[in-house]
């Protein structure tokens, strides 16, 4: 089968791959219709994640058909048409048991990192009981992508974390995939504002279709300074999409007393913490791995139309034209990729 296949920082190939076979009962063989790439897959390629080694076959996020399962595997059998979580989970263990599957004994994020993932022609789902969800039929199958991976991220990590609530106001410090779910998601909650912040107008502007009431440019503007100007007091929820320490910080500039800063970028340095200004300001902090623990529902709110994760899709190639697809997304500011679709 085709393969797209990390070799070393800098360096991926589209390579000829045997089909994954069956290795624990409880594993899935699935057909992959649909994938995706992750600004996550930039940052392998980068070099900034050391734990996915040479010869891995990336991808964590996709739909497909169950093509053979393992004795152990109860809930899904060949022909059925599946939703791939980019986390997998036992089901079983501690971490399981308490939701939190993202740091699954077995499992975790494991997919297109530490076992080969979804950017090929058949990709090999352990745990395949929890860590598969059926497509339900009539399901738009590019739009359930986004259920992967970037609506429980945003949803999880920005918007439950953050804590956001009727009437509240909301800060959005980066506007790429993950930032624009966060803001979907958010207006599950009715938030009186939400102000997107990025240094990229075409993704600003898609922001505001998406519902953002105020949109900053923090390259061109003081971004604090605005929104102190826009709420008084700063916002009630201020989540960080980006994942550099000048993000993580601007989010404490426009925390208001009582807020919560929800941080979701992967960092690679360490960030300051003013603690010397917001000692007092009653703030909460959080940082999660993104649990996919809201999956079901978010599923439903997909299929009822509450929200077009359809939307978030720029982009659409062939297996064959990966490499061409990873061009793409990876010049974002001149293509306006936000998603970009590869079929088998
Ligand atoms: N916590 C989790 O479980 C989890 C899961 C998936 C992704 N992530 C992380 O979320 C982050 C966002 O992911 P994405 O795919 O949307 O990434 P992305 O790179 O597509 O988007 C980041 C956005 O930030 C903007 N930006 C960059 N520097 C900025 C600055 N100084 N000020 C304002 N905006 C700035 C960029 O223009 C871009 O639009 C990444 O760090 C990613 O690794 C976390
Ligand atoms: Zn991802
Ligand atoms: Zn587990």
């Amino acid at each position: 089968m085709k393969a797209l296949v990390y070799r070393g920082p800098g360096f991926k190939a589209l390579e000829e791959r045997p089909k994954p076979a069956l290795q624990a009962a409880g594993d899935a063989i699935v057909k992959i219709t649909k994938t995706t790439i992750c600004g996550t897959d930039l940052h392998i390629l980068k070099g900034d994640v050391p734990t996915c080694t040479p010869g891995r076959i990336l991808g964590h996020e996709g739909v497909g058909i169950v093509d053979s399962v393992g004795p152990g595997c109860t809930s899904f059998k060949p022909g059925d048409h599946v939703l791939i979580s980019c986390i997998s989970s036992c089901g079983k263990c501690d971490y399981c048991r308490r939701g939190m599957y993202s740091h699954c004994r077995s499992g975790g994020w494991i997919l297109g990192h530490t076992i080969d993932g979804t950017q090929a022609e058949y990709v090999r789902i352990p745990h395949a009981d929890t860590s598969l969800y059926p497509v339900p039929a009539g399901a738009d199958e590019e739009a359930l992508a986004m259920l992967s991976d970037i609506l429980p991220t945003g949803f999880e990590c920005g918007v439950l974390n953050g804590k956001v609530t009727p009437g509240a106001t909301v800060a959005i410090v980066g506007a790429g995939p993950i930032g624009l779910a966060t803001l979907l998601t958010a207006q599950f909650y009715s938030p009186s504002r939400i102000i997107m912040i990025d240094l990229d107008d075409g993704r600003l502007e898609v922001a505001r279709r998406f519902g953002a009431t105020d949109t900053i440019h923090s390259g061109k503007e003081d971004a604090a300074a605005k929104v102190m100007a826009l709420t008084g007091i700063g916002v009630d929820t201020a989540v960080e999409a980006v994942g550099i320490p000048a993000t993580f910080e601007l989010c404490q500039s426009l925390i208001a007393p009582g807020g919560t800063i929800a941080n979701v970028g992967v960092h690679g340095q360490k960030a300051d913490l003013h603690l010397e200004r917001l000692w007092s300001h009653n703030i909460t902090i959080t940082t999660r791995l993104v649990d996919t623990v809201s999956t079901p529902t978010l599923l439903k709110a997909v299929m009822s139309k509450k929200v077009d994760a359809g939307s978030l899709i720029t982009h659409r190639f062939t297996l064959d034209r990966i490499l061409d697809a990873y061009e793409t997304f990876g010049r974002a500011a001149e293509t306006h990729a936000l998603k970009v679709i590869i079929s088998p």
